[in-house]
């Protein structure tokens, strides 16, 4: 309390010790009035990130973690719900630690606070930037409402390989939408004056490379070239950077054999140097403590590594809290260093206005009146109708017409607990909109709506209940697979269509959720193969965090619509989707592979020396399979509408630009059927020739456009020489004159080209 006095009053300006950062930050003066007051101890203390586990509010002022904070041992609490519970544990730090210095109250808060929105993999595949940064602005309204002010997002990690649970909670395998994507959030979370009471600390994962681990099992190994970091894994991160997010988060992972979060490259020389990262670096939870398993040394020598490395704050494990006083005395590491990670962790605080107000974002009127309000829930049903792709629709069986009555099969079909998704910690999943609920919703007594659950979500009970275990109950349904099929067989008789809503649970993505097979469980498989049988209508409403390899549905199902995890009002947006009242228009952000053994891919790769020649799926020592093609199942970019587009010819502005000149490639782009809707214009670029190897093709540029049934409108996108710069081999980012092929189309596969000639 003493503290918050003198530095309110004095805003002191104490000199400077040698490891500082520039003094570009106008807090750094008022840090350093804080520091020069504190001890060696109470430094480390700041140091520390505690998880709050589940207390009762009588219990979060007088925990173990209570007694910690009043030591001045913690500086940050995470995963604490209720602006109440904050309120309480706020206090302690303020009124009853000896400096009052504030903690800041983290969570991760992902793709919505109460009010959930579609797993991030989902809201990239509505490719349109105002709504993904919406869903972050009222994300970070909802949770400061109710205390925190630190999210532990956006993960901005490139994922190449969907057997990795985590895809799910990125937005796919482009760099450059990634990028798009990661500023987007960082100005929805963070806004434009971080000490306002509605606006948070964003904290941009896991860096680094972390989407990239060998075989798509979570937290293994990853290995990659430094030309493959900077021009692909590298860009959205930096983009953060350019944001302006205020925390990083370090990766599990190994990056050039040296964990990230004792990676000194990376978390100085890049980060801070490279790209002038000026916030905290966090770890992620216990990283620190799992270098002793990587092979790197005791928990004193990883602690220390990882500050000499860069990183501010340790999460949960507590390697800093007991070892760095050991590691000073020794000489291993210096105050300075701890000074210094200590006042970048201060002037976070100072930014969200704690110093001045530790009850800034501890209003109990704003948590009852903003949370998980009804404008916020149709503002969700929006974006998540937005969310949903099309992909497949033979003989235009989608939109459902209101009439008649509906089969609701399947196990996802009236699963309230599982519409949001994977990383929802503060969701309400019982009062989630269910498919059933959603169809309800929408055809009130015109529809008849009959169900049957048909199967369960894997056959596997064991299997099952590794992915039941917080708090999204999977309802398994223990008798026979043929009891469940042919009472799903009699329910579909008296139907005119089947709704099959399949797929994945909620946790079978996410963190630790990684499958070695992808395709659709069997037993999921043989139901629908029964009801296909039928002869009528099936339509797949397809729950998944990841894409899926689809081989034989895609083959015998007429339409597909995925749904991903749409979020808190999943049921009402697909409903929504599925009788016409919005248009599909999302695209696919990931691959869709015809089978788990073409992992990894992804359209933006090289060539070979032996590539496939157009048209043909195989040729003797060719780049190929003998077994299956090289093509996706749904290349990246995919997505149908229950519209056509007709895409006119390109027309480029110069085919022969010279030097700092733009060139201007447009096509007319025509609403060619009955409904009007969004189509994703798609534009691409391949360096024909290069200093190194470059990608088949790559996306500089998208837009989402609107049209009318029958309108036609002109599309451009600009080109300059910055847009075609890359990272050569020596990491110089350079633009290489010379031929380019632009290409523009629906999606990555599907595009009309022309060359230009480049000179400077
Ligand atoms: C995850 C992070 C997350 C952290 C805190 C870790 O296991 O990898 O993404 O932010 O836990 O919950």
């Amino acid at each position: 309390m003493i503290l918050l006095m003198i530095c309110l009053v004095t805003g002191t300006f104490m000199p400077y010790g040698k490891n500082h950062q520039p003094a570009s930050n106008p807090y750094h003066a008022k840090a350093d009035s804080v520091l020069a007051l504190m001890t060696l101890e109470e430094k480390i203390g700041q140091l520390n990130l505690s998880a709050a586990g589940d207390f009762t509010t009588g219990q979060a002022s007088s925990s173990n973690i209570a007694e910690k904070i009043k030591a001045g041992q913690v500086g940050g609490l995470f995963n604490i719900k209720s602006v109440e519970k904050v309120r309480d544990v706020q206090r302690v730090a303020v009124e009853e630690s000896r400096l009052g210095i504030p903690l800041i109250f983290g969570m991760d808060v992902i793709h919505g606070y109460e009010t959930i929105f579609p797993i991030p993999l989902g809201l990239s595949s509505s490719w349109d930037m105002n709504l993904i940064k919406k869903s972050a602005q009222l994300a970070a309204k909802e949770a400061t409402a109710d205390g925190i002010n630190w999210t532990f997002s956006p993960m901005t990690d490139v994922s190449r390989d969907p057997r990795w649970g985590r895809v799910s909670e990125g937005s796919g395998e482009d760099p450059y939408l990634g990028a798009q994507i990661a500023k987007a959030m960082i100005e929805g979370y963070q806004g434009t004056d971080l000490s306002l009471s509605n606006t948070m600390l964003a904290c941009v994962k896991h860096f680094a490379l972390y989407g990239a681990p060998e075989a798509g099992r979570d937290y293994h190994t990853v290995d990659m070239s430094r030309q493959r970091m900077y021009n692909e894994y590298f860009l959205p991160y930096k983009a953060a950077i350019d944001a302006g997010v205020g925390t990083v988060m370090t990766s599990f992972n190994e990056v050039e054999g040296i964990p990230a979060s004792a990676n000194k490259w990376l978390m100085s020389d890049v980060l801070r140097g490279q790209w002038g990262f000026d916030g905290f670096v966090v770890t992620d939870y216990t990283a620190i403590n799992e270098m002793v398993d990587h092979g790197i040394g005791n928990l004193q020598t990883v602690s220390a590594l990882a500050l000499k490395a860069g990183v501010d704050m340790d999460m949960v494990g507590e390697g800093f809290l007991s070892t760095l006083q050991q590691s000073l005395k020794e000489g291993l590491i210096s105050e300075q260093e701890i000074d210094a990670a200590c006042r970048r962790i201060l002037i976070a605080k100072f930014q969200l206005g704690l110093f001045d107000d530790p009850y800034r974002y501890c209003d109990v009127n704003r948590a009852k009146t903003e949370i998980f309000t009804a404008e916020n829930r149709k503002i969700a049903r929006q974006i998540a109708s937005q969310s949903l792709v099309l992909l497949k629709n033979e003989g235009q069986v989608l939109p459902l017409q209101k009439k008649g009555t509906l089969a609701l099969i399947g196990p996802m079909a009236d699963n309230a607990e599982n519409m949001t998704g994977t990383w929802s910690v503060a969701g309400r999943f019982p009062e989630s909109v269910s498919l059933m609920q959603g169809i309800k919703n929408a055809v009130g007594d015109q529809v008849q709506i009959i169900h049957a659950r048909g199967a369960n979500v894997v056959a596997d009970s064991l299997l099952e209940s590794r992915v039941s275990i917080f708090g999204k109950p999977t309802y398994r349904d223990n008798r026979p697979e043929e009891e469940l099929i042919s009472e799903a067989l009699e329910v579909a008789d008296n139907a005119d269509v089947i709704v099959a809503a399949m797929g994945e649970s909620a946790e079978m993505t996410g963190e630790a959720s990684s499958r070695s097979n992808i395709e659709l469980p069997e037993n999921q498989r043989r139901l629908l193969q029964a009801l296909a049988k039928t002869g009528k209508p099936v339509i797949i409403v397809l729950f998944t965090g990841r894409p899926l390899a689809l081989g034989w549905e895609s083959e015998n199902i007429p339409s597909i619509l995925n749904v991903w995890f749409a979020g808190s009002e999943a049921g009402d947006a697909i409903a929504d989707v599925l009788f016409g009242d919005v248009n599909p228009s999302g695209k696919l952000t990931m691959t869709f592979p015809q089978n788990t053994g073409q992992i990894p891919i992804y359209y933006n790769h090289k060539n070979t020396g032996r590539p496939l020649p157009e048209g043909e799926w195989f040729q003797k020592f060719r780049s190929n399979y003998l077994d299956v093609s090289n093509d996706p199942l749904y290349p990246f970019g995919y997505g149908l509408s229950y519209t056509q587009f007709a895409y006119g010819e390109i027309k480029l502005s110069s085919e022969n630009p010279v030097g700092q000149q733009t060139v201007t490639a447009s096509i007319s782009l025509t609403n060619s059927g009955k409904y009007d809707g969004h189509e994703v214009v798609q534009l691409y670029v391949r360096d024909v020739v290069g200093t190194m190897t470059r990608p088949v093709k790559e996306l500089k540029g998208f837009q989402k456009v609107f049209l009318k049934a029958g309108e036609t409108k002109e599309v451009s996108f600009e080109l300059s020489q910055e847009d075609l710069k890359y990272y050569n081999h020596s990491l110089d980012f350079v633009f290489e004159p010379g031929e380019f092929e632009i290409m523009i189309g629906t999606n990555s596969d599907e595009v009309s080209s022309k060359k230009i000639a480049w000179t400077n």
